[in-house]
């Protein structure tokens, strides 16, 4: 690779023209943020505090709050990572017991292991005909929840990156019946708000949502929200946020969040209700084709192709499509994922298409035994690598 510092290599990779379906959502598209430039100010009595927010700022998360129905919402300038680790401060016993699933981010696991919390582990089902994961099981976690009476919270990670979206409203059943909160890492599923119907998790019953806005909205990276139902406990969670949060958060991120909520008052529904209608197509068009992609209850605009069924690794897959100027966000040994948003173009999914149509042409061996039997042995092998020092995880 030739040598470039960040900002020529930015400069070089923007002269590619490559087609973005990766983060963040604005795509570098979204044109209102090419003014944000020169107002990188930093917190003053004008410009206000944000954690202590009594102006602008203050205005600003009351707007989120009214968009996301939310009792408050609590901006972050150092992405989804600072919600979650504020979210399981406020709500978590230190030393306590959390239910999760295990596939959850780093940024959970690390401040488990910082609390001294004990994550008590749902188990890790695969789907056996595509080798997608499954959510969590809804009557595993009223199990877990009878048989420990001491869990401080419920914490599930809702969408997973492959876009399959946990059952939100049953899981807030059982946890109102056994009194515990329920707890959402929404990273990737801010943009649920503006389905319709709204398959946001705080409409369909969490207590508090960390979303990563930047992910599938038009903010800058960095951009996040806490959501809470409970506006009493604003001041608290304030105070957590800032317990992990840098003193120097960034305006443009948060200008940039300001600006997308405008944004999604007046195009949110009907900008994510067509972006739904291209990734149809698109997964239409893949399955045309051989490829495996996931069947249960998900977000469909996050596209998820399993290619061990066309004889390809998740990398020839990526390479294929970047042949075509097609960025994905994610490849691994059988899946590659890509992350599209309304600010994509015509020629992004014109790009995709192609690149599509030429690999399964180049490469058609369909297998879907291969698939069902790794999805076999995958169940059956399955390690989860945790960083070093985590605490115990209880499985039951
Ligand atoms: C599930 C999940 N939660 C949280 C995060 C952290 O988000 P951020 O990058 O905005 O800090 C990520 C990031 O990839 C994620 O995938």
């Amino acid at each position: 690779m030739k040598k470039a510092c960040v900002y020529k290599s930015l400069l070089n990779y923007r002269k590619k023209g490559m087609s973005s379906f990766h983060t963040p959502g604005h795509k570098n598209n979204f044109l209102k943020l090419k003014k944000l430039i020169n107002l990188d100010y930093t917190e003053l009595k004008d410009t206000d505090n944000l954690y202590e927010p009594l102006g602008p700022i203050k205005y600003t998360e009351e707007k989120a709050s009214k968009i996301f129905r939310s009792g408050h919402s609590l901006i972050s300038a150092t992405g989804c990572t600072l919600c979650v680790q504020a979210m399981i401060k406020l709500f978590c016993k230190n030393g306590g017991k959390v239910v999760c699933n295990r596939m959850m981010h780093k940024s959970a696991v690390n401040i488990m292991q910082l609390l001294n919390i004990t994550p008590i582990c749902l188990k890790l089902k695969v789907d056996k005909t595509t080798n997608f994961y499954l959510p969590p099981d809804c009557n595993e976690i009223e199990h877990i929840l009878k048989k420990n009476k001491d869990v401080s919270a419920v914490y599930i990670t809702s969408p997973d990156y492959y876009g399959t979206i946990a059952d939100i409203g049953n899981i807030s059943k059982i946890c109102k019946i056994y009194n515990v909160p329920l707890l959402v890492d929404n990273a990737h599923g801010s943009h649920l708000a503006f389905f319709k119907p709204n398959l946001h998790p705080l409409t369909l019953g969490a207590d508090a949502v960390a979303d990563s806005l930047h992910k599938t909205l038009p903010v800058l990276t960095g951009g996040a929200i806490l959501h809470l139902k409970d506006k009493r406990l604003l001041e608290k969670a304030k105070r957590c946020m800032e317990f992990f949060g840098s003193s120097s958060p960034s305006f443009l991120i948060m200008a940039s969040i300001d600006i997308c909520l405008d944004w999604l008052i007046n195009h949110g529904e009907s900008e994510f209700l067509k972006l739904r209608k291209k990734t149809n197509e698109i997964n239409i068009l893949a399955k045309s084709r051989g490829i495996v992609v996931p069947l249960h209850t998900r977000d469909d605009t996050r596209l998820c192709f399993n290619v061990k069924s066309i004889g390809l690794t998740g990398e020839d897959c990526a390479n294929h499509f970047r042949k075509y100027k097609v960025e994905p966000e994610f490849f691994s040994e059988d899946f590659v994922v890509l992350i599209p948003s309304p600010f994509n173009t015509k020629k992004d999914f014109s790009r995709l298409k192609e690149g599509i149509k030429t690999l399964c042409k180049k490469n058609s061996v369909s297998n879907t035994a291969s698939t069902r039997n790794y999805a076999e042995k995958l169940s059956n092998d399955l390690v989860i690598n945790y960083p070093p020092g985590v605490p115990r995880i209880l499985d039951i």
